[in-house]
């Protein structure tokens, strides 16, 4: 899969994305990510990228030029065709049914907004979503684009190891996932749960599926509503 990400702040992402499952998915060849400068897009001398509202107001509006322009250059290179997402308070909340259809595209090209947000002719004409990272404001669709390579990224086939399966992660079937225990068995006055001692492999899944419920029920029962209407429909 490869991600290119537009911003004003290309250089945010030169360590970001260097570290753990990311970094090996790279060096496996199963993601590349570029940060493309949007001012190289512009065409003047002060390599302009916004300017002020029609009908006044506070705050500078992001130019659709240079944002066409690096969309389009990134769809002349002959490769299979992009979904472009602009980051954007107003669009669909991301979660993880988002992310897992993310991590089916080849190329995804992730727009980052800033100042007052970007002229509109771009999330009607050039894009083919809106995604927001919550109910909140950030200063610019930078981080939002990090969360969003970062939830993608580690639900592409061959990402992550038998071992890690994401499975069983919290979302993947609707439920929170279940308490994680190590070594050592006591620490402080605190003991692991006797099930999780047992050996007994049918007990430790009773266990665990009791618990993330439980913690469903508890905490996000909204998640529960949600898969019981996936039940009936299916
Ligand atoms: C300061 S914000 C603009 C906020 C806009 N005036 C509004 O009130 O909806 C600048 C940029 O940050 C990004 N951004 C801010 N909050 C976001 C969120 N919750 N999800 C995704 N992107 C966000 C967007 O790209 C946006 O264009």
């Amino acid at each position: 899969m490869k991600i290119e990400i537009i911003t004003i702040f290309p250089d945010l992402f030169t360590e970001v994305f260097r570290f753990g499952m990311i970094q090996q998915a790279q060096q496996k060849g199963l993601l590349e990510i570029e940060a493309i400068n949007l001012r190289d897009f512009t065409t003047d001398r002060h390599r302009t990228v916004d300017d002020r509202p029609f009908g006044g107001g506070v705050g500078m509006v992001m130019k659709p030029e240079p944002l066409f322009a690096a969309v389009e250059s990134c769809m002349g290179d002959n490769s299979s065709p992009p979904h472009v997402v602009l980051l954007s308070p107003q669009g669909q909340l991301f979660d993880q049914n988002k992310a897992k259809e993310l991590s089916l595209m080849t190329r995804l090209i992730l727009i980052c907004g800033r100042y007052e947000g970007v002229d509109q002719r771009v999330a009607d004409h050039l894009v083919d979503e809106e995604i927001s990272l919550g109910d909140y404001v950030l200063s610019g669709g930078e981080f939002g684009a990090a969360v969003i390579v970062d939830a993608v990224s580690r639900l592409i086939p061959g990402v992550l190891g038998r071992g890690d399966s994401v499975l069983q992660d919290s979302f993947m079937d609707g439920m929170l996932d279940y308490p994680h225990y190590t070594r050592p068995a006591q620490f402080r006055d605190w003991k692991v749960p006797e099930s999780l001692l047992s050996g007994n492999h049918r007990e430790i899944e009773r266990w665990r599926e009791e618990q993330s419920l439980k913690l469903t029920k508890r905490r996000r029962p909204d998640l529960l509503h949600v898969k019981e209407n996936d039940n009936e429909s299916s």
